[in-house]
């Protein structure tokens, strides 16, 4: 079964727009997220652009700071904390990578934590370590929810990640483990990823070397989550980190790339942006 993250992402979507064409009575106002980009990355103004249409979706205010890649770190952070004091922004997400001179973690740790939508501020990371309230990211989210959707058990099934990356390695390992999965984590030192691979009932591969996943490194039956996404050097096409052709016939679920993990990331941010939005509303 190939899990559609497109056809779920849309679900998550229209469940938020419902939502919010009735807080937008109740408060007044819809939820408003402010999206930053620094420089001109053309994959970063893509993946803009889709954060940008989803919020115009669901009925999101939104407004895009395209800021050019000579701005200090000082500047930057100036910028955060204006919005930050800002009380109609509900939501603030800097697009990463960030140009060489800007340190991402000053960049990440001066948004307000309740305002950090994608969920990597030390403050919401501590919060999934400790399985407190804060702001889950987007990615793993959405992984758990395409799980839970296609109806994979996740409680005692060994779960293998590949990849450590805060984005998406290290926190959906941790919310698989908090779901009662046994996980393992592997990574690009992983002596024989094969040997391990095998193993897994869940799969989950973040690792960004497309096709690294043959057929004969997935047994038969397990559910298979691609994080994947580059341009495959010999097609030009998108590719994922799993060679799709080769595991699809092995695997129970498999999600394909594109419109797989993708577009869960961005449904997730908007459930993100209004979780903070609403939260926001109810102390005010
Ligand atoms: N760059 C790649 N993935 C992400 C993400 O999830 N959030 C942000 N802000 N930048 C990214």
């Amino acid at each position: 079964m190939i899990i559609s993250g497109k056809d779920l992402a849309r679900e998550v979507r229209e469940n938020i727009a419902r939502k919010v064409a009735s807080y937008r009575i109740e408060y007044g106002r819809e939820p408003n997220l402010c999206v930053i980009l620094v420089g001109d990355d053309p994959n970063s103004h893509t993946y803009v652009r889709g954060k940008g249409k989803a919020a115009q979706e669901v009925g999101f205010s939104h407004t895009e700071l395209l800021l050019p890649d000579t701005i200090t770190e000082h500047e930057l952070i100036d910028r955060i904390h204006e919005l930050n004091n800002d009380d109609s922004v509900d939501g603030i997400l800097v697009q990463l990578p960030l140009p060489k001179h800007i340190r991402k973690h000053r960049v990440i740790e001066a948004i307000d934590p309740n305002k950090d939508v994608d969920g990597f501020h030390s403050r919401n990371v501590d919060a999934l370590w400790h399985k407190l309230p804060g702001v889950r990211a987007c990615t793993p989210k959405g992984i758990i929810k395409l799980l839970d959707k296609a109806g994979v058990e996740i409680a005692g099934r060994h779960a293998v990640v590949i990849g450590r990356s805060n984005i998406v390695g290290f926190p959906v390992a941790k919310m698989l483990l908090d779901r009662n999965a046994t996980v393992t984590i592997a990574h690009s030192h992983t002596a024989d990823l094969g040997a391990i691979t095998r193993q897994a009932d869940i799969l989950v591969v973040a690792i960004g070397v497309p096709k690294l996943i043959k057929g004969d490194m997935v047994k038969e039956g397990a559910a298979v989550i691609d994080v994947g996404i580059s341009h495959d050097p010999e097609t030009g096409k998108l590719s994922g980190d799993v060679d799709f052709a080769e595991v699809e016939p092995k695997a129970s679920v498999i999600t394909p790339v594109p419109g797989g993990v993708g577009p869960m990331t961005i449904a997730c941010l908007m459930e993100n942006t209004l979780d903070c939005y609403t939260r926001k509303m109810q102390w005010d």
